[in-house]
């Protein structure tokens, strides 16, 4: 039966019976308290295999039904670009090079719209000098000749390309100590005079460099780039495009990263790269953790006693720019010129040069400062993100798992996990191992970490503090300019005949014909592994267990092995007070 209020029988009873007596209310309480820690219980615990013997069950499919039973479809990852945290930025003025600029020498600028010929110099390109302050240049050779073999083998193709590239030139960051001219032109202004060569400077506007974006021929640098790689690897983009839809492409979250892989894809695609590719953008601040920006994972990082290169740099620039500082001088009034502010002027030489097209500071320094200059550079990013600093390689080796994840075509490692972020790489939307072309976008500090974290012997040898070595493979220049890239490519080659033996293992390397027995794999081809950083080979046979070739590359197998220890001798855990 049923009444007026739609209250079948036994309910009618039971609120009846409720109203009348306290024992029953305390007992639907009871029931109902108990009924509410079962359903959380079933509900909130995590499901998986573990839980034991009796609830396990039950358990399992009541958290089956809560968390879904895994058969709906995935969500679709929409890779949004805007997702904040684009770090401290600051517009500058515009440039007006063609007011400005009053070299006389070679009219044509071409496609490199900057003044890069310092008449006080000569013909010493100090561009290539300027750390990772350079404007994109290719790299001299790392001991192996890339023009000899930067040509594949006959019988060789390229499978499969990873590339780690830095963002373009932009302003100063806001931590540069290039910012120290400005800060000196605010709280002195009134007082300050120069005369002789430093005369410019009564006019000069410290106001006009914004802060740490792209400028424009940063924008130039990438799109340059990806027209660049588009050509060498136009077919393994396509095949991508045709097996995935879309390229996967990572960046940090800092506005001069994302500009930088998005010109990076104008240049490879045009205007219609959003259909071309997904821009997997990771955030870079406090408490997110990415491999792109590791520091932010690691908390004894940018301390003075774990990165002293810039420790190391200062005692270097007050040793080195002891004669310019007698030498300038006389033409400062309401300053006392210091190695500091001269160190700080020599990299205002490359901001206001890549910003504005030309710099009269280029012109305050001899040749032999320059070179100094650089190993500034090389001793900072050494010492404070190299193998120098001893959170240098632990910062680079969660971009090393992801590579060699990606390598062996294996889901990401949790058990190693570093800087790296869980929740991207625990998906295959946002972390797939079975594309041909991956790029990632990033800092020269990260480019540093992870030429550490790979342990190539030559570029970790210790520098001294005081006499550069001119044949030092760690040149910041060289390594991480701006727009620097390194490209590692998966290669596979035919069972080499003996001619073409004869070309790529030298004549008398031993360890040739071992080679030739080894890594005989399923498709009956050999493969390997080459390194490029900014177009020039790196000899791989420095990495342990690695075969000596003139060619610079390394068998697959040898390489994988070779990095087996990387978390090991990273060290992640000098991250950690
Ligand atoms: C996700 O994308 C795949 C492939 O494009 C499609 O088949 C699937 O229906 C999509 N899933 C959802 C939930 O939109
Ligand atoms: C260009 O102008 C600067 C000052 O603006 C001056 O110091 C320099 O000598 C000039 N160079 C030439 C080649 O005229
Ligand atoms: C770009 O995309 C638009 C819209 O899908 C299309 O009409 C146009 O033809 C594309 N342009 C190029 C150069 O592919
Ligand atoms: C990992 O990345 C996701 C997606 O950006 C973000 O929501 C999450 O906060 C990140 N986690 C950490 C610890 O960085
Ligand atoms: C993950 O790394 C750990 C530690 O190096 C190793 O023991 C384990 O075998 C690895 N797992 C896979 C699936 O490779
Ligand atoms: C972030 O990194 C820390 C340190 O390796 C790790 O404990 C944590 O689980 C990571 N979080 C995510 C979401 O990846």
């Amino acid at each position: 039966m049923i009444d007026k209020t739609g209250r079948p029988e036994w309910l009618k009873e039971s609120i009846y019976a409720a109203r009348t007596s306290r024992r029953v209310r305390i007992c639907f309480g009871l029931g109902l308290i108990t009924l509410l820690i079962l359903i959380f219980t079933f509900a909130f615990a995590p499901s998986g295999e573990e839980g034991d013997g009796r609830f396990h069950r039950v358990y399992h499919w009541a958290g089956d039904i809560w968390h879904s039973d895994g058969k709906q479809p995935p969500v679709n990852h929409t890779f949004p670009i805007d997702v904040g945290y684009p770090g401290p930025t600051e517009m500058g003025k515009p440039a007006a090079l063609a007011d400005e600029d009053n070299f006389t020498g070679d009219p044509a600028r071409g496609n490199s719209p900057i003044q890069t010929t310092i008449p006080e110099v000569g013909r010493f390109d100090l561009f290539k000098h300027m750390g990772n302050m350079s404007p994109y240049f290719s790299a001299p050779d790392f001991g192996v000749s890339t023009q000899k073999f930067r040509a594949l083998a006959k019988g060789c193709r390229i499978e499969r390309v990873h590339i780690l590239h830095r963002h373009g030139s932009r302003y100063p960051t806001t931590s540069s100590s290039a910012n120290l001219i400005r800060k000196l032109f605010r709280d002195m202004k009134a007082t300050l005079q120069f005369s002789g060569p430093l005369e410019f400077l009564n006019t000069y506007d410290p106001e006009r460099l914004g802060l740490e974006l792209l400028v424009p021929l940063g924008r130039q640098q990438l799109f340059e780039s990806g027209v660049q790689h588009e050509m060498e690897y136009g077919n393994l983009i396509d095949a991508d495009l045709k097996d995935h839809g879309k390229l996967f492409i990572r960046a940090g979250s800092q506005q001069r990263i994302v500009d930088s892989a998005i010109a990076f894809m104008q240049g490879m695609f045009a205007q219609n790269w959003t259909q071309k590719a997904d821009l997997e953008v990771q955030i870079e601040a406090a408490k997110f953790n990415t491999t792109l920006a590791p520091n932010f994972a690691c908390s004894r990082a940018g301390r003075e006693e774990t990165e002293p290169g810039l420790v190391w740099g200062r005692d270097w620039y007050n040793e080195y720019l002891r004669n310019a500082v007698q030498r300038l001088k006389p033409y400062a009034k309401g300053v006392e010129l210091d190695g500091q502010l001269l160190n700080a002027m020599q990299q205002l030489c490359s901001y206001d040069t890549v910003a504005f097209g030309r710099s009269d500071f280029c012109g305050l320094f001899t040749e032999q400062e320059w070179l100094d200059y650089e190993y500034f550079w090389d001793l900072v990013f050494y010492g404070s993100y190299g193998a120098g600093s001893e959170v240098g390689k632990a910062q680079g080796v969660g971009w090393v798992n992801e590579f060699m994840a990606r390598l062996t075509k294996t889901a990401w490692n949790e058990s190693t996990i570093t800087s790296e972020n869980r929740t991207f790489n625990n998906d295959p939307q946002t972390f797939p191992v079975d594309r041909r072309f991956y790029a990632d976008f990033s800092h020269d500090s990260l480019l540093t970490n992870v030429l550490a974290a790979l342990n190539l012997e030559e570029f970790n040898q210790p520098l001294d503090l005081h006499r550069p070595d001119p044949r030092r493979k760690f040149r910041t220049s060289t390594i991480a300019p701006y727009a620097g890239r390194f490209v590692f490519e998966e290669i596979s080659c035919e069972k080499p005949s003996s001619d073409i033996h004869a070309r790529w293992f030298g004549s008398g390397r031993q360890s040739g014909s071992k080679s030739v027995q080894a890594m005989q794999t399923d498709d009956g081809r050999e493969h390997y592994i080459r390194l490029l950083i900014n177009e020039a080979i790196v000899d791989l046979h420095q990495l342990k267990g690695c075969d000596s070739r003139a060619d610079g590359m390394c068998q697959r197998d040898q390489f994988i092995k070779a990095l087996a220890g990387r978390n090991e001798w990273a060290h992640w855990d000098k991250c950690f007070d």
